[in-house]
């Protein structure tokens, strides 16, 4: 495979004043990281801790592997809500190695409102399962957690998604032969004592953790009868008495050894054989982009540039390369993985289209997992282009992206709007993993695009009432959609809402990458099946 030649002058103006501004933005970053992962308040911390119990991430460290990475999802859930009351969405999840298997973990985090549910803990609790399901990995629960958040109930209880699914989705899991393994390190209140007694095996901590259906103070509303929490659900009763658990461990170190011994004897899956090669660096430095990374929509970037810096030796087997230019399509390897990598370099014409369902095919058919790498304003607009059937030639490529059975991920680097969106693999269509660079932005379609259109249509409706909007109302509207598109365009505002499984930094991609496609391993990649493509 040749070298990408890459025509980045790093002394360019251009380039070191990006460069500046990306390491601002990744400061910003790296801030809002370490403020989630103090969890909840320091009184609540200390509590915790004096109450003998590890931290929800200290309890990860000690489950994985020594000197393995953990894949943390979505560390910046719910950010910006609930007065930032809920860091993390008080629940953390990712992907782990325990004894060499690929497994999601789940750990509420009790420092967190003690661990309880909003909407976002729920989104984030139900992706895990799905995470798993799709990839067939086996799972982690370590629950410490008062249930549902009782003021949001109307948010987290009673639909398809809400707190039921992750019953619904453990019987299903299980029947799908997935094991899954619960550590109760604390609180298993109500609908939440279903996660230990719908697992293979559960593990519970003496003295701290308890499993009922009702709490004593319920108990007594409703029977009059006083019973201690300990007595009700305790470990010693649910291990001697009842049977809900299985494991009695004395502490949160033994809990994990236990969890970790019980993996020891799980069964090995198929996993789906890939060509490997060595894993190298990439010729070009990954941290040149920042240089490139778009902060500035309006500059066009290269995305050969982009993957230049991702993929091993910097190497790129690119296919039509001078065919439909605005997406570039080709293999390359990550970490000794192979890939085909399809990414945007301009808007989506309908031979574009084409090219990018041809290139899906061939992934698909030599059995290669999909890195869509998203920078994408949407599709061509205009006469010319709809009498050429744009529409009939992008719903191939729809097609060819929602029926691929080989393991996608997607990357939105830069800008994600409208249609483009769905044709690069967006959050809808199953891609193994969504991330977002930190200044890349997501909506409907850019802000001047929408302030435009909304303002027109508003003109027409003034006029045919014989009215006008005056240029102060035009420009007040004008500046209240930007606004709110800016708002809501950005990877802060996705990412709190789970419409991505995390903020990444540039930089991190191809490790990041990396672990997705060892991950996707643990399923054999499924033959092509494709419906009917609209000639
Ligand atoms: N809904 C809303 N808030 C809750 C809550 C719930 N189910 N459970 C706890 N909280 C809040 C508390 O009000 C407190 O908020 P604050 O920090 O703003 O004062 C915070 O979470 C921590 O609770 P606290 O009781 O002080 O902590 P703890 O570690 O001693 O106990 C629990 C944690 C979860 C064991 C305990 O709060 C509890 O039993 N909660 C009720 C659980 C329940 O019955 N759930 C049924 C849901 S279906």
């Amino acid at each position: 495979m040749y070298r990408i030649k890459s025509q980045i002058n790093t002394h360019e103006k251009s380039y070191r004043e990006n460069a500046a501004a990306y390491r601002a933005i990744i400061e910003t970053y790296r801030e809002r990281l370490r403020q989630v992962m103090q969890g909840g308040p320091p009184k609540a911390v200390k509590l915790h801790k004096e109450r003998g119990k590890l931290l929800a991430r200290e309890r990860i460290d000690l489950l994985i592997d020594p000197n393995t990475p953990f894949l943390e999802l979505s560390p910046h859930a719910a950010w910006g809500m609930y007065d930032n009351q809920f860091p993390s969405a008080g629940i953390v999840t990712g992907i782990g190695v325990i004894h060499g298997r690929e497994t999601v973990i789940v750990a509420n985090d009790a420092t967190v409102k003690g661990g309880t549910y909003v909407k976002e803990t729920i989104k984030k609790h139900v992706r895990a399962q799905e995470i798993a399901m799709q990839n067939h990995l086996p799972v982690v629960y370590m629950v410490d957690s008062g249930g549902v958040f009782l003021p949001e109930q109307a948010n987290v209880f009673p639909d398809r998604f809400d707190f039921g699914r992750f019953f619904y989705n453990q019987a299903r899991m299980s029947a799908m032969g997935l094991p899954q393994i619960a550590i109760v390190m604390g609180s298993c209140t109500a609908g939440g004592a279903y996660v230990p007694a719908m697992c293979d095996e559960t593990i519970i901590v003496r003295n701290q953790g308890t499993i009922f259906i009702g709490g004593p103070p319920l108990v007594k509303a409703a029977t009059g009868e006083e019973v201690t929490a300990e007595e009700l659900g305790g470990a010693v009763v649910h291990t001697t008495v009842s049977g809900v658990a299985d494991h009695l461990a004395d502490n949160d170190h033994h809990a994990i050894q236990i969890c970790r011994n019980i993996f020891e004897s799980l069964p090995k899956p198929e996993r789906q054989v890939l060509d490997m090669a060595h894993a190298e660096e990439p010729y070009y430095d990954p941290e040149e982009l920042y240089g490139l990374a778009p902060i500035d929509f309006r500059k066009p970037v290269d995305s050969r540039e982009i993957i230049a810096r991702m993929v091993d030796g910097s190497r790129f087997h690119e296919f039509k390369a001078n065919y439909a230019p605005t997406l570039v399509t080709g293999f390359a390897r990550i970490m000794g993985f192979p890939v085909g990598i399809l990414a945007n370099n301009g808007v989506f014409f309908p031979e574009t289209s084409l090219k990018g369902a041809h290139f899906i095919e061939l992934c698909g058919a030599r059995k290669v997992p999909i890195i869509f790498l998203q920078n994408i304003t949407g599709f061509i607009v205009g006469k010319e282009y709809e009498h050429r059937g744009i529409a009939r030639d992008g719903a191939k490529l729809v097609h060819a992206v929602a029926n691929a059975r080989v393991p996608m991920f997607t990357v939105i680097f830069g800008g994600s709007f409208g249609a483009g969106n769905y044709a690069m693999a967006g959050r809808a269509y199953d891609p193994r993993l969504l991330f977002m660079w930190p200044a890349a932005k997501i909506s409907v379609m850019g802000g001047e695009q929408a302030a435009s259109v909304l303002i027109q249509v508003k003109e027409e409706q003034l006029r045919n009432a014989g009215k006008a909007l005056s240029e102060s109302e035009r420009e007040a509207l004008r500046t209240s959609i930007l606004e709110k598109y800016e708002t809501e365009g950005s990877a802060w505002y996705s990412t709190a809402r789970l419409w991505d499984d995390g903020i990444i930094d540039p930089v991190e991609t191809r490790r990041i990458l990396a672990m997705g496609i060892a991950m996707s391993l643990n399923r054999r990649f499924e033959d092509p099946a494709y419906g009917v493509f609209r000639m």
